[in-house]
């Protein structure tokens, strides 16, 4: 499990064209497609992550300073605003997983949304079925608000996605809850 003087070295490094087989690889079947990204059919390749990027604002890699990349996600524009922004295709290392490599990428990802797009709010979706995904972004600090079929050709119906979105004030008030614990107790917030 990472400590937080750890996490906090690790870093959000952009996206380049030729990380793509990287992503790629850490996809490693069609379960897992379907949770990172329902509406893509498979196979999934280089190129459909390529696609990905023609409605990111930003893409990034979570990067370990000791171990290189460890996990890919972006930031979409709902519109032509920074107002809402959506979190999407958020992947871990395979290899890295259940270690507190997602709660540290997300938060940071929430927080550039904050921080650099001045967004009020940030939102996503998830396979109401992941229950990984959703326990991470409930610890992030997310709220269900809305329920809807997930509908896709490659797909069999029957399955549900479910929208989170956290609030600019919501995540303020977090911030400084994790603030307080951590003077109080000395303790490393959100361990
Ligand atoms: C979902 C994913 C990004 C989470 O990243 P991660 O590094 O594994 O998650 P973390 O270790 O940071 O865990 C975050 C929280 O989720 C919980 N969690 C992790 N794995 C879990 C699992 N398999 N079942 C239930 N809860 C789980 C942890 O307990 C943790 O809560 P805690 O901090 O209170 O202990 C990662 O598992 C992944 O890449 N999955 C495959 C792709 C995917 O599903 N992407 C999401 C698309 S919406």
């Amino acid at each position: 499990m990472l400590n937080s003087a750890t996490a906090a070295a690790f870093e959000l490094a952009p996206f380049h064209p030729e990380e793509a087989k990287r992503v790629l690889d850490w996809i490693r079947d069609e379960a897992e497609l379907r949770l990172v990204s329902p509406y893509t059919p498979p196979p999934l390749t280089p190129e459909k992550i390529m696609v990905w990027q023609d409605k990111a604002l930003e893409s990034f890699l979570f990067r370990d300073p000791a171990a290189g990349p460890v996990g890919y996600g972006e930031l979409c524009a709902a519109g032509s605003s920074a107002e809402e922004l959506w979190v999407a295709h958020v992947v871990v290392d395979p290899a890295r997983r259940g270690q507190g490599v997602g709660r540290r990428f997300v938060q940071r990802l929430v927080e550039r949304a904050f921080h650099a797009h001045r967004a009020s709010r940030v939102i996503l979706s998830v396979c109401e079925d992941n229950a990984a995904a959703r326990s991470c972004y409930d610890r992030c600090g997310f709220r269900a608000f809305a329920r809807r079929p997930l509908r896709a050709e490659w797909l069999p119906d029957g399955a549900y996605l479910v929208d989170m979105r956290i609030e600019r004030l919501r995540w303020r008030a977090q911030r400084w809850r994790e603030q307080v614990r951590r003077w109080w107790r000395g303790a490393p917030a959100g361990e």
